[in-house]
C-alpha cells in the first residue's frame, strides 16, 4: 500500500493509475475505521480498479465546544486494518498540508444544509464542504463514496459536486449496523457498557416512527412521540427527530415521494445521529 502525505504525491498516484486507464475510487474518513468503513472500501472496489483512502481529522468541521481534540486517533491501527482490506494508497495529509498559512476560502452550501445538523452544528458543512471540495480536486479520482449514516452531509456533497462541476461520481453505502440495530460509528467508542445498551433505541425508534409514517400518520406527531420515548428510554436531549424528503430535505408531514427520517441524540456526552429510508 502506498502512503501520501501531500496533495503532489496524492495527484502523482492517481494521474498515474489514470494514465493506465485504471479507475480510482477515493472513500475520505476521519480515521478511527471500522466497518462500516470497510463497507465503503468494499463499495468503491466494486466499481475501481483503484482504492484511495484518506484521513484526516479535519478541524474545520468541528465547533469550538464539539469533540475535536478527543476525536479517537489511531493511525497505526488504521494503515494496517487498510493493508489487510486491500486499500492501494492511503493518504494521510496533515493540517499544514491542507490548511497552509493565510487558507481563507470556506465553501457554503446553502439549502440541503439547513436545518437538522446544520442549525445544531453551526458552520459544521461548511468545514466539510470546504475540506471534501479540496480532497475531491487534490486527488481528482473518478469516483468517491460516503455512508449515508451522515445522510444530509451525503445530500451537501452531492448539491456541493454539482454546483462546482467537479468531476467526480459520489455514490451512497448503505449504514452498517450491529446486532442490536446501532449504527456503527468511530463516536460509539464513547460510550460506556451502559450508554451502550441504551444507544440502539435510537435506531428502534426511529423504525418504528418511520412504520408509523408509512401508515399514514403525521410525520410530527410520530417523530415527537418518538423522541418522548427517548427520553424515557435514557437519551438526556434530542437534537432533532424529523421527516425530510430524501433528496431536497425539505420537511415532509404526508410523504408521497421517498423520504428519510432523522434523527439526532446526546448519550450522555455523545451525540448519535441515525436515519432511515421511508419507502
Ligand atoms: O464523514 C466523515 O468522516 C467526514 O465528515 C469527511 C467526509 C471525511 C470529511 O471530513
Amino acid at each position: 500500500m502506498l502512503i501520501a502525505a501531500s496533495p503532489a504525491e496524492l495527484r502523482a498516484s492517481v494521474s498515474a493509475w489514470q494514465k493506465e486507464g485504471l479507475k480510482v475510487g477515493l472513500v475520505p474518513t476521519m480515521g478511527a475505521l471500522h466497518e462500516g468503513h470497510l463497507s465503503l472500501l468494499a463499495k468503491v472496489r466494486e466499481q475501481a480498479d483503484r482504492v484511495v483512502v484518506s484521513i484526516f481529522v479535519n478541524p474545520t468541521q468541528f465547533g469550538p465546544n464539539e469533540d475535536f481534540s478527543r476525536y479517537p486517533r489511531q493511525e497505526e491501527a488504521d494503515i494496517s486494518l487498510l493493508k489487510q482490506a486491500g486499500c492501494d494508497l492511503a493518504y494521510l495529509p496533515t493540517v499544514a498540508a491542507m490548511y497552509p498559512q493565510g487558507f481563507s476560502t470556506t465553501i457554503s452550501v446553502s439549502g440541503v444544509s439547513e436545518g437538522l445538523c446544520g442549525n445544531c452544528r453551526p458552520g459544521h458543512f461548511s468545514g466539510v464542504a470546504t475540506v471534501v471540495a479540496k480532497l475531491l480536486l487534490q486527488g481528482l479520482p473518478d469516483l468517491a463514496v460516503f455512508g449515508e449514516k451522515d445522510y444530509q452531509q451525503l445530500q451537501v456533497i452531492k448539491r456541493l459536486v454539482l454546483d462546482l462541476d467537479i468531476p467526480v461520481r459520489i455514490l451512497g453505502a448503505p449504514t452498517l449496523r450491529e446486532a442490536d440495530g446501532l449504527a456503527k460509528s468511530s463516536r460509539n467508542a464513547y460510550l460506556t457498557p451502559e450508554e451502550r445498551k441504551v444507544a440502539p433505541s435510537l435506531y428502534r425508534l426511529l423504525f418504528e416512527a418511520a412504520k408509523r409514517v408509512q401508515a399514514g400518520e403525521a410525520a410530527s406527531l410520530a417523530c415527537f412521540e418518538a423522541a418522548k420515548a427517548l427520553i424515557e428510554a435514557g437519551f438526556a436531549k434530542i437534537d432533532y427527530l424529523e421527516v425530510r424528503d430524501a433528496d431536497s430535505l425539505a420537511p415532509v408531514e404526508h410523504p408521497k415521494a421517498p423520504a428519510r427520517i432523522l434523527g439526532a441524540a446526546w448519550l450522555g456526552r455523545t451525540r448519535l445521529i441515525d436515519n432511515l429510508p421511508l419507502t
